[in-house]
């Protein structure tokens, strides 16, 4: 059994999985249920002032896609798109506050670490918010700069708005981290040209931990109808956002040195490792888990275990950051040796797929053999190769 304990902001986690700020975390019984689950930690829904933001939770309206972008109906694809609207925690913030108290209660006997979030509208009211959230007894506190919604909505200044404002953002959370003294982790948007950027106006404002990262806004249309799908744009994100996640992760930790905990586009195990070695040290997960229920957290919990095992890792904390440490820059690359398409003759039956994706004209059938000339080493024809029968190995190019 690996050592899934990892130490994030000086708080242990009993292992890396963490709640994310959503429904399963937006009212006690539902984070009673995150808890028994053994998740190492949760983050409650945000808290806010923004009454604009508390309703749009009435309005909420949520669809998974498939692969086409069409509406899921029973089975949910792999790399699902989760498209919708919500708003933030509906309840004021002082009835909030005492549910968030109760439930830091209980994540305490129960090992769970509970992790407060708050989105203000003006600079006095994330202090306010902050403040209030401290005396629930939290260990750290979420300040959610990255929600879609205020963009898209009329004068609502709280989330991914402040995001995308770097001196703004970087006000609040000087004004935060001098009226609290439990460390504080940014959601950041991933709409903004450098998320980097922002991250270190944040740590140099006080921030402790970056939170990479949130959801985007969509636009998405039926064609039967010609109408938008759910009547106008909405969040969307899910599995297949992976990959620009996990570049922002990378970045951050290989640039900033700052504690991560990363989300967007988690669907398994094998994703948090993955997240993990990208730089973060607890992961993240909310449409996975209202797609397949608290018992997701538990499965994903086991399955990681049961990865580093067999794996040979001891610790989950020795995964972290392994991946962004061995990534090398452009520069790098070019001196890196190149690599060249080498066909398997006994596998090859001479489809031509190959032949069709190759752009740099290296390879043509010659006497019923797939023959190799000027290779670029790009990769794509052991991709299409229907028979795998072609496999890119160190050879440089003889251009
Ligand atoms: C229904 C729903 C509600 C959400 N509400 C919040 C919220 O109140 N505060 C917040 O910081 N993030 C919120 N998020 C974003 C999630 O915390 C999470 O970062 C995001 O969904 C990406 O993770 P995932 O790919 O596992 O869904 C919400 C996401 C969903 C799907």
């Amino acid at each position: 059994m690996a050592d899934l304990k990892v130490n994030f902001l000086g708080v242990e986690f009993k292992n890396p999985i963490v709640a994310a700020s959503a429904e399963p975390t937006a009212n006690y019984e539902n984070m009673e249920r995150v808890i028994e689950a053994g998740s190492g930690g949760l983050v409650v829904k945000t808290m806010t002032d923004s009454e604009a933001m508390q309703k749009e939770s009435y309005q909420t309206r949520w669809r998974y896609l498939n692969e086409r972008h069409e509406v899921c109906h029973g089975k949910i694809s792999r790399t699902f798109s989760f498209y919708g609207r919500t708003g933030l925690e509906w309840r004021p913030p002082e009835e909030w506050a005492k549910q968030v108290e109760r439930v830091q209660e209980l994540g305490k006997r129960e090992g769970c670490v509970v992790i407060g979030s708050i989105g203000g509208t003006t600079v006095d009211s994330w202090v306010n918010l902050a403040k209030l959230t401290e005396q629930t007894g939290v260990p750290m506190m979420e300040l959610n700069f990255g929600c879609p919604h205020p963009s898209q909505m009329e004068n609502v200044q709280t989330g991914m708005v402040v995001g995308q404002d770097k001196k703004l953002a970087a006000e609040i959370v000087k004004a935060v981290s001098e009226s609290v003294s439990i460390p504080i982790s940014i959601k950041l948007t991933p709409q903004v040209a450098d998320v980097v950027e922002i991250a270190r106006a944040v740590k140099e404002a006080g921030a402790e931990a970056v939170t990479l990262i949130n959801r985007f806004v969509g636009f998405l249309v039926n064609p039967e109808t010609g109408k938008p799908v759910i009547l106008g744009s909405a969040g969307v994100g899910g599995p297949w956002v992976k990959p620009l996640t996990l570049r922002w992760i990378y970045e951050v930790y290989n640039k900033l040195g700052m504690p991560i905990t990363g989300t967007n586009g988690l669907y398994d195990a094998k994703d948090v490792v993955e997240f993990m070695m990208a730089g973060a040290t607890t992961v993240q997960m909310a449409s996975v888990v209202m797609a397949k229920g608290y018992r997701w957290l538990k499965k994903t919990i086991s399955e990681l275990n049961e990865w580093l095992d067999s794996h040979g890792y001891s610790t989950a904390e020795e995964v972290i950051g392994i991946a962004a440490k061995s990534a090398m820059t452009y520069a790098q690359m070019a001196e890196y040796p190149k690599e060249k398409a080498v066909v398997d003759h006994d596998l090859c039956t001479q489809c031509q797929v190959c032949i069709n994706s190759c752009f740099y004209n290296a390879l043509s059938l010659e006497d019923d053999r797939i023959v190799v000339g000027d290779c670029w080493g790009c990769g794509v024809c052991s991709c299409v190769c229907p028979e795998g029968a072609i496999t890119m190995q160190d050879g440089p190019m003889s251009l």
